[in-house]
């Protein structure tokens, strides 16, 4: 058969380009239903924009390659479409826009514009080949036992990162890059949870509370996890996509510094209370409990036995918590893959490949990724709304 465009890859990206494209336009996926991502994203209700977008919320070997697609295509256009098809939201928190009922709404939006477009989905569909003979693609693919040869002008690849095998992640897009000389980046695991030797935070497994995490110079004021594996949470997710092999985060217990002054008031006026019965005023309890084995801080008397030196001892010591993780979760849990298509060979505003006329790339295949906070999603509708709209 003969098609304008193939897509390969209904995920967020995928679908929002085939929503884009004029002509005729077939997407293949291997899974069996589209947008399984965005199904099971932002715990079921899809967090899918950040009003507060911008091209420092990425990371990427050449920062200003995402400005184009984003600059062309805001959190607002994308949430007029969700308005346009009566899907109801709410701003969470950060900007972070969330589906008040639930990210099946989306899925749901994105086939419809896809249909309104034009475009063919077909499922559960192998590629097996793909070449270009001169003039156009041909991809060799195969549904329902049968295989089928699929002639088309325009090639986008769309199936996202390596991040959770178990959903259908896989490398397709780095291969077909590679082959068509492309040049892909190495990949890592992004805004995933932390693994630290078993048993180290056993005793604090499920305690949650804010901090100001930093590593590889970025930090983040959000919430902490300590699991009984390591350390998650939204803090922990988005220094993980900044961190290196083998170096410290740090974690600020006291991010507004206001804890030396608190607690010097507190003695002046509750100088018998334990110093432990104050901290944990502050900090959960089963904190304060681990703190001395976790740091090596005494924590021993009473407010009143703690001279201004303790006292700022004890302070910076919890602003300045130093944590080597043994490594990530890795991509079994990571939402995203760090690194991807090198940009270099791809044109910003189209993300068409500058010496493969008609090999478009676009999402998280890319080596642009987003911190977590809806950004993610963003740089797919930007990405794929681009490549649709120059195809
Ligand atoms: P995506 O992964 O969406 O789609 C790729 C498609 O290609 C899939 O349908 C897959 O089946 C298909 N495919 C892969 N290999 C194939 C092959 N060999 N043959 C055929 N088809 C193949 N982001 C955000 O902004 N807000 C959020 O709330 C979340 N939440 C979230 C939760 C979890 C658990 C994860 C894992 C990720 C998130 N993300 C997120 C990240 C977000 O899901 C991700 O960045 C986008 O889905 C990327 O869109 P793409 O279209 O590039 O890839």
């Amino acid at each position: 058969m003969q098609v304008d465009t193939l897509i390969l890859g209904a995920g967020a990206a995928g679908m929002m380009c085939a929503a884009h494209c004029t002509g005729s336009t077939l997407v293949i996926d291997h899974a069996r239903a589209p947008g399984e991502k965005v199904r099971i994203s932002g715990g079921g209700r899809c967090n899918f924009t950040n009003i507060h977008t911008e091209p420092e919320n990425f990371l990427s070997a050449n920062p200003h390659f995402c400005k184009s697609a984003l600059g062309r295509y805001s959190p607002w256009e994308f949430v007029a479409l969700v308005e346009a098809h009566g899907i109801k939201w709410h701003e969470k928190t950060l900007g972070q826009l969330f589906c008040d009922v639930t990210a099946k709404d989306i899925v749901a939006m994105l086939r419809a514009e896809m249909t309104r477009a034009g475009a063919d989905l077909w499922l559960q569909t192998q590629l097996s080949e793909i070449s270009h003979d001169g003039s156009a693609f041909r991809a060799s693919v195969t549904r329902d036992g049968k295989t089928h040869e699929v002639r088309a002008r325009n090639l986008v690849l769309a199936t996202g990162g390596k991040s959770i095998p178990k959903m259908g992640a896989t490398g397709l897009a780095y291969d077909i890059a590679r082959q068509f000389g492309l040049a892909v980046t190495t990949t890592r695991a992004g805004l995933v949870p932390f693994t630290f030797p078993e048993g180290r935070f056993a005793e604090l497994s499920g305690t949650a509370l804010p901090c100001r995490a930093t590593a590889g110079g970025a930090s983040f004021d959000e919430a902490m996890l300590f699991t009984h594996r390591g350390l998650s949470g939204p803090a922990m997710l988005q220094v993980s996509s900044y961190w290196s092999e083998g170096h410290p985060i740090t974690v600020d217990l006291d991010p507004e510094g206001s804890l030396f002054e608190t607690l010097r008031e507190q003695r002046a006026t509750s100088g018998r209370h334990k110093l432990t019965t104050e901290l944990a005023r502050h900090f959960p309890a089963r904190l304060v409990a681990a703190l001395p084995q976790q740091t090596g801080l005494p924590l021993a008397g009473n407010l009143a036995d703690q001279s201004d030196t303790a006292l700022s001892h004890l302070v910076d010591s919890l602003r300045n918590w130093q944590m080597t993780p043994g490594g990530t979760e890795g991509y079994r849990t990571a939402e995203v893959t760090l690194g991807g298509i090198d940009t270099d060979g791809i044109t910003s505003k189209t993300l068409e490949a500058r010496d493969v006329p008609g090999l478009y790339v676009i999402g998280e295949a890319i080596d642009v990724t987003g911190w977590l906070g809806g950004y993610n999603f963003q740089w797919a509708w930007a990405s794929g709304v681009a490549a649709g709209r120059a195809i």
